[in-house]
């Protein structure tokens, strides 16, 4: 599994390798764009324009929100993805700092309408994804919603299958989402899957006790 140095060093030529593993349908990034346009356009479609970005890399999904008037916060723990964000979002809020640590504090002091999550949670095991989920969660506005895009699967034997397809390019270090197990513990999880081996969760914000 890659740390920030590892990402550092993949970050100038990330977009075109994920662009070439998108077009050639390769696994891990066969759908990408595909799972980016839904969320941008579902993002659009809701009204809040406040986004949080979880692991935004070198910013595609963020920047094309930014460009429609979105206000982009954000965290990744990579020094060199951050400034290739910075560069496409000069008025994003974008902090460095490890997420499997928690979100940094001046995040933690907002609300937002939407949080994405594209390719990025995967490097967390599934007792973290819950308890990170269900932290942010905590953060959203009422009405707004968690849109995670990434390799991910409605069961277990598809991720099997797909790891059958994909041979030794399978990366058994990353900790793909499986709908299936993952519901029971997120209450209001939703799966749309996009490709064979990408999907879309979305996770609303729990609604308020009348009392
Ligand atoms: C595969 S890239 C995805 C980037 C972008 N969201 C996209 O869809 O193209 C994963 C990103 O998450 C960041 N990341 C991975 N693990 C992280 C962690 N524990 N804390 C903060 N950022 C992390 C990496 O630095 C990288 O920018």
């Amino acid at each position: 599994m890659l740390d920030d140095k590892g990402f550092d060093l993949w970050a100038d030529g990330y977009d075109r390798s994920v662009g070439l593993s998108d077009e050639t349908g390769t696994y891990p990034f066969a759908g990408y764009r595909a799972v980016l346009g839904e969320i941008y356009r579902r993002v659009l479609a809701a009204p809040g324009r406040e986004v949080l970005d979880i692991g935004f890399g070198t910013g595609t999904l963020t920047a094309a929100l930014y460009a429609h008037g979105c206000r982009i916060f954000g965290q990744d723990f990579s020094p060199r993805m951050i400034e290739l964000a910075r560069e496409k979002m000069p008025g994003a809020v974008l902090c460095q700092g490890d997420f499997s640590q928690g979100l940094a504090e001046e995040l933690t002091r907002r609300r937002y309408d939407a949080i994405v999550a594209t390719y990025s949670l995967h490097h967390l095991t599934d007792a973290r994804k819950i308890a990170f989920l269900r932290e942010l969660q905590g953060l959203l506005n009422a009405g707004g919603c968690i849109y995670v895009g990434d390799v991910a699967f409605a069961t277990r034997a598809e991720l099997a299958a797909c790891a059958r397809q994909a041979g030794d390019a399978w990366d058994a270090d990353e900790i793909y989402f499986v709908y299936d197990e993952l519901r029971p513990s997120l209450l209001g999880l939703r799966f749309t899957p996009l490709f064979p081996c990408a999907g879309l969760l979305e996770l609303p914000a729990r609604e308020k006790e009348p009392f």
